[in-house]
């Protein structure tokens, strides 16, 4: 028996659930911890630029793969590859996706799950505590982080959330909690957002965001803003093919893309002006920009009124975030599952789930004995030690830009341009854009790209 494939209720369905794939600690953590170290201004333009030109178009090509295919990425790849250049090779590039699903799950959720413990303190008054001695912070995250079953325990609720989540499908589950959560996202970003202008960093903040001086750039720092353009846009894996093939043929693909692009960087701007606005306003000096978030962030929220409230919101903000992602990564690997060898929903997520559950304690346990704060590199362009830094520079120095420039290339140059356009255009009507498109997806994407993967096999420097 074949069981029916889950479709979106609506355009808001499919916006809200790519959005949430999107937003998430690319946006929360990674950006204003890359940005504060290529010292704002140029570097923000740079990224915005890669968006615009890269990531944006490799968005659209995704969703055209996955709702011309109605299938999950190696399906897609299968079912629009055949009888073209290349055939069945291209299946390998969804097989790619599916793995870097995988991995990238399997130590996301350890980093997730930081954000549980840390509402927990928040609620509990804990924070506050830790506030008040002298490098609380820096000493209680160094020992949560060697601490492997305490690390075990929250990377476990954070994963069985996940599951919990994708078990109920598209419509019932996915969709569901995209509805209730990304609204809530946006609400109390924009409150923080309120509330950061009105402190004395706001100033400052907005002048080391959006006042460039390009002398400052450096090589590493385009090429970083470049790669991060695929982390944060959920890009290179497949995850916009498979939510893409659950979009009715009614909506617009460019309209969605542009929605979905915008309100990542609009996002990740607003993280920003918050993060800054507040550590700006206390002239703290950054010591570990990678650890802002868990570090210098919640000392700054206690220098303020209301410390423990602000931060109880500011961390649930941070797992919703990251669970409307996590969610998207395991769907990609379920589904294959579901679309690829039959297996039913619950057993797909189950199976998949668990393993890469197993598999992921092993990140969660990697913090300790040596691993120190100054050593970790979260979703870093450098390859540190263990295996949660390996993985990570694997999934994003490698996978990601790898996946994404295969994607390009097959939608630049193996899928028929009248098949692009069919797709392109349904829904849409007339897409006056669509030599601009192609040229970026035939010749920008893939030079661009291959200039990233060429530099990393080179070494290039990323600082
Ligand atoms: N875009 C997510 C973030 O910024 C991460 C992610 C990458 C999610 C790839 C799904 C696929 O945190």
């Amino acid at each position: 028996m074949t069981q029916q494939r889950g479709q979106w209720s609506g355009r808001l369905g499919f916006i809200l659930a790519a959005a949430g794939s999107a937003v998430g600690l690319g946006n929360l953590w990674k950006f204003p911890y890359i940005a504060y170290e290529n010292s704002g201004g140029a570097f923000v333009i740079v990224y915005i630029g890669a968006v615009a030109l890269v990531g944006l178009p490799i968005m659209v090509s995704e969703i055209i793969l996955g709702r011309r295919s109605q299938l999950s990425p190696v399906g897609a790849f299968k079912k629009l590859g055949e009888g073209r250049p290349g055939g069945s090779l291209w299946t390998g590039t969804g097989i790619l996706g599916v793995l870097t699903g995988f991995v990238i799950l399997s130590y996301y959720c350890v980093i997730a799950g930081w954000t549980l413990r840390y509402i927990l303190m928040a609620v509990g008054g804990h924070l506050g505590e830790l506030a008040a001695a002298p490098d609380g912070f820096g000493a209680y995250f160094d020992g949560f982080l060697a601490d492997g079953p305490q690390q075990t325990l929250w990377y476990t609720v954070f994963m069985a959330l996940t599951v919990g989540v994708v078990y109920f499908g598209v419509q019932r589950g996915i969709e569901r909690v995209a509805k209730v959560l990304v609204p809530i996202l946006f609400a109390i970003l924009i409150a923080l957002a309120v509330y950061a202008t009105t402190t004395d960093g706001f100033g400052r903040a907005m002048t080391f965001l959006f006042r460039p001086s390009f002398h400052e750039l450096s090589r590493g720092a385009i090429l970083e803003a470049l790669g991060h353009s695929f982390f944060t846009l959920s890009l290179g894996m497949g995850a916009m093919i498979t939510y893409g093939s659950y979009m009715k043929k009614q909506f617009s693909i460019p309209r969605a893309a542009l929605t979905i692009s915008l309100l990542d960087t609009a996002i990740a701007l607003l993280a920003c002006v918050i993060m800054f606005s507040i550590i700006f306003s206390f002239d703290l000096e950054v010591r570990k920009s990678s650890t802002i978030l868990f570090t210098t962030l919640p000392l700054v929220f206690f220098k303020l009124p209301g410390g423990s409230v602000i931060s109880a919101f500011f961390y649930l903000l941070v797992a919703v975030a990251a669970l409307t992602s996590t969610i998207s990564l395991l769907e990609v690997v379920a589904s294959f599952a579901i679309d690829q060898l039959r297996w039913t929903r619950r057993q797909a997520v189950l199976v998949m789930g668990g393993t890469i559950y197993v598999f992921g304690v092993l990140s969660a346990w990697s913090f300790g004995g040596s691993a120190k704060l100054s050593e970790i590199n979260l979703i870093g362009r450098e390859s540190t030690a263990g295996v949660f830094g390996t993985l990570d520079y694997l999934a994003s120095n490698w996978f990601l830009p790898v996946g994404g420039f295969l994607i390009a290339l097959f939608t630049g140059w193996v899928l028929l341009r009248k098949d692009a356009q069919a797709e392109l255009e349904e829904g849409h009507g007339p897409f006056g854009f669509f030599a601009g498109w192609r040229a970026l997806i035939r010749f920008v994407a893939p030079l661009v790209v291959g200039a990233i993967i060429v530099s990393v096999i080179l070494g290039a420097e990323y600082q």
